[in-house]
């Protein structure tokens, strides 16, 4: 009996099985808009039987963009050029999610087929980064961004929550908030990027303060029976780990007692000094550490898109969710694919029936 193929209800959400797509920018897009790719791309996602489809980060401000390809829900009119994509999610059967997010100072770069390193100051295609401190990431991304001042920090605060309104409105379920990967709440969270001396900058409780301040507003707008996520980059791989986990497992800890529905344990990417130690499910004891302290529902990401660890990490307790990115690129199918080399009873469970039924009737799935 799979539990990576059993239903997981979480609030009013209810997934069909404990496979995420996990959020992956596909730097397509145009003026923070959704276009024909992504209405390719997202659908096709929930069709392959992901129970969860989680659209990539989603910047809360123009600034907030990785690059000038990254989508936004900064406006009305984007929030409308989505609402197609996430029906069309939903009505292939998954859940559907976003993730929302400001990419601070790694902002302002180049898509990753094209350098994937900062856009030139000067460059009429780039603007200036923002972020907690004037301290740039180095190595490809060495542009000094310009320190926020406390209106930018309620400026981007309240563009979250404007982002996270448009997101109920048009039908998302599921609220992914990116707190990780070295993007702005990350690099307010690390002591690697905040050097800052007031209330937002020094004390681990002060680093978090910008992260629980955006938290508890978003809360505030998203539906108490909707779940609300969030992406934390748990650890560095920078040497000081143990320090680091402690004052991220308070962290979730605070966000849970502020109504944090779910946790995925991810990794900091504060400095281009860390050793990760990449393998398969290498963040795995990291999440049961941090799940079982935190008494959080979640999952992790990073090497676990193989049917046999999935399964392994789910039914172990590990996480409630593995979040699955590069294997679904190369097979949106590939919940389908798991569900037959587990040998679940039924993968046509996983499909949609126009998909399900032929497969079951002429293939013996
Ligand atoms: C093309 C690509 C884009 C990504 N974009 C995002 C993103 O928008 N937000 C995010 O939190 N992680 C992003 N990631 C990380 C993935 O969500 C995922 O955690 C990571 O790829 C590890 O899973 P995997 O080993 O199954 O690929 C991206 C990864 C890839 C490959």
């Amino acid at each position: 009996m799979s539990k990576l193929f059993t239903p997981y209800t979480l609030k009013g959400a209810t997934f069909r099985n404990r496979i995420a797509a996990s959020p992956m920018c596909q730097y397509s897009a145009v003026d923070g808009f959704t276009n024909d790719w992504h209405r390719v791309h997202y659908p096709a996602l929930a069709r392959g039987g992901s129970g969860l489809v989680v659209v990539e980060a989603t910047a809360v401000s123009p600034e907030g963009r990785i690059t000038p390809a990254c989508l936004g829900l900064w406006n009305d009119a984007q929030a409308d050029a989505l609402a197609p994509v996430i029906s069309a999610i939903k009505s292939a059967g998954a859940v559907p999610g976003i993730q929302i997010g400001h990419a601070g100072r790694k902002a302002s770069a180049n898509v990753p087929w094209e350098g994937d390193d900062h856009i030139p100051a000067g460059d009429p295609r780039g603007w200036q980064p923002i972020a907690p401190s004037a301290v740039p990431f180095g190595a490809n991304l060495p542009r000094v961004p310009r320190e926020m001042t406390k209106e930018d920090i309620h400026r981007v605060r309240n563009d979250f929550v404007s982002a996270a309104k448009r997101a109920r409105d048009i039908g998302i379920e599921f609220l992914l908030l990116h707190f990780a990967h070295g993007y702005l709440a990350q690099s307010f969270l690390s002591a690697w990027s905040n050097q800052r001396q007031d209330e937002y900058g020094g004390s681990a409780a002060n680093r978090a303060r910008f992260l629980v301040e955006t938290f508890e507003a978003v809360r505030a707008v998203w539906p108490e029976k909707l779940p609300l996520g969030a992406r934390v980059g748990m650890l560095e791989f920078d040497g000081k780990d143990e320090a680091t986990l402690a004052e991220s497992i308070e962290l979730a800890k605070k966000l849970k007692q502020l109504g944090l529905d779910f946790l995925d344990v991810s990794i900091g990417f504060s400095t281009p000094s860390a050793k990760i130690p990449w393998g398969p499910a290498f963040l795995a004891p990291i999440a049961a550490r941090v799940l079982k302290e935190t008494g959080l529902a979640g999952s992790t990401t990073w090497n676990v898109g193989t049917p046999q660890l999935a399964e392994n990490m789910v039914s172990s307790g590990t996480v409630d969710m593995v979040m699955i990115g590069r294997p679904l690129l190369a097979n949106p199918h590939w919940p389908y694919a798991a569900a037959r080399k587990l040998g679940v009873e039924k993968p046509s469970w996983v499909l949609p029936a126009p998909y399900a039924h032929w497969l079951q009737r002429y293939a013996g799935a």
